[in-house]
């Protein structure tokens, strides 16, 4: 299939980006670059180019004969969304409207929309499922849920179909080591901690330890990258293969703490480093657990590294291996 992946170039998008070409599939990758890297392109047509630019959308579907989008570009700050709230609708909700327009000219009917956990706010129920309420806390969240909203439109008018696939914490690194997570600046637990054992940084803060967990750290849900990007390729070829319609939630269905986190990395890189408890930050629920029984059942996903010791030993040789520069 000819594939446009937008924010190919970013962290879950270069796996994502990888996976399509190993199982040929003809890819092209558009990327603004703000966050991404153009190194972590493996493969196929790479385009610099901004989803703002809806006329060099309609000409790039139309010349590359693409068939299939998986929209990954966005931006991805949960608190820079409650400062920045414009940024957030336009760049997540309003460009994504261009994709679709695109789309439609083109006849392009399969796409495959990176959504995330963030759409249900803080939940009623763990694990969460796919029906939950969906109460965003943030403009992210809801720039998010907005789009979904959107898809469902443009099936029901077009007959796009969709799926849309909810991450919950996405960590670690491709296996090989070529690829990783490099954010800038970082905000992430996982490379945060590992910055600290590399010295990066002098100590890590726990952003809490008063909430009503089993050690008062907040509890998320770690996805192997490999696993999100897997995810993708099985939504893609479902679609072509004429599946309705769906959203799913991507996670493993336990859940660590950030001390378990910590302590983790302490025993795979054998480093000792400072550990300080500060306040909790905003807008952070206590715990977020994914069921993805959904998407096992329906599209036969099986994780291949649900453990955190392999999550974080993968994310922890690309790091030590220098990542982009680090
Ligand atoms: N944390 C710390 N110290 C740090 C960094 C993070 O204690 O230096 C804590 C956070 O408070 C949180 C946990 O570690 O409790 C995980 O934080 P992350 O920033 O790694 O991830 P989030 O759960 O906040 O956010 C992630 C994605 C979002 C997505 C959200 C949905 O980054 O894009 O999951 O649940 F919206």
């Amino acid at each position: 299939m000819n594939i446009l992946v937008t924010g190919g170039a970013g962290y879950i998008g270069s796996h994502v980006v990888k996976i399509l070409l190993n199982q040929g599939h003809q890819v092209v990758t558009l990327d603004n670059l703000q966050k991404g890297y153009k190194e972590a392109v493996t493969g196929g047509k790479f385009i610099e180019a901004d989803l703002a630019d809806q006329k060099l959308l309609n000409e790039i579907m139309q010349k590359n004969e693409i068939e299939a989008v998986i929209h990954l570009a966005a931006d991805s700050l949960v608190g820079e969304s409650m400062e920045k709230p414009g940024k957030y609708y336009r760049n997540n909700f309003a460009n994504g409207i261009n994709l679709l327009e695109a789309m439609v000219k083109n006849e392009v009917k399969n796409i495959v929309f990176s959504s995330t956990a963030a759409v249900y706010g803080e939940p009623d129920e763990i694990p969460i499922k796919e029906n939950n309420k969906t109460e965003p806390t943030s403009t992210y969240g809801e720039s998010k849920l907005f789009f979904e909203k959107a898809l469902r439109r443009y099936d029901d008018v077009y007959g796009i179909k969709y799926t849309s696939l909810r991450y919950f914490n996405a960590a670690g690194a491709d296996p090989e080591a070529k690829i990783g997570e490099a954010h800038d600046p970082e905000t992430h637990l996982i490379p945060i901690v590992l910055q600290t054992a590399l010295g990066i940084r002098d100590k890590i803060y726990i952003f809490g330890d008063d909430y009503s967990t089993r050690d008062g750290s907040c509890i998320r849900d770690y996805i192997h990258v490999s696993d999100l990007a897997a995810a993708h390729l099985l939504a893609v070829e479902a679609l072509a293969s004429g599946r309705e319609s769906a959203v799913y939630n991507l996670g493993n269905g336990e859940g660590y703490s950030v001390k378990e986190v910590i302590k983790t990395v302490k025993e795979i890189t054998g480093k000792d480093f400072e550990v300080e408890v500060s306040d909790r930050r905003a807008g952070d629920p206590a715990v977020l657990i994914a069921s993805s029984e959904k998407i096992q059942k329906e599209l036969d996903w099986q994780p291949e590294f649900p453990e955190l010791e392999k999550i974080i030993s993968t994310a922890w040789q690309w790091h030590k291996s220098g990542g982009f520069g680090e």
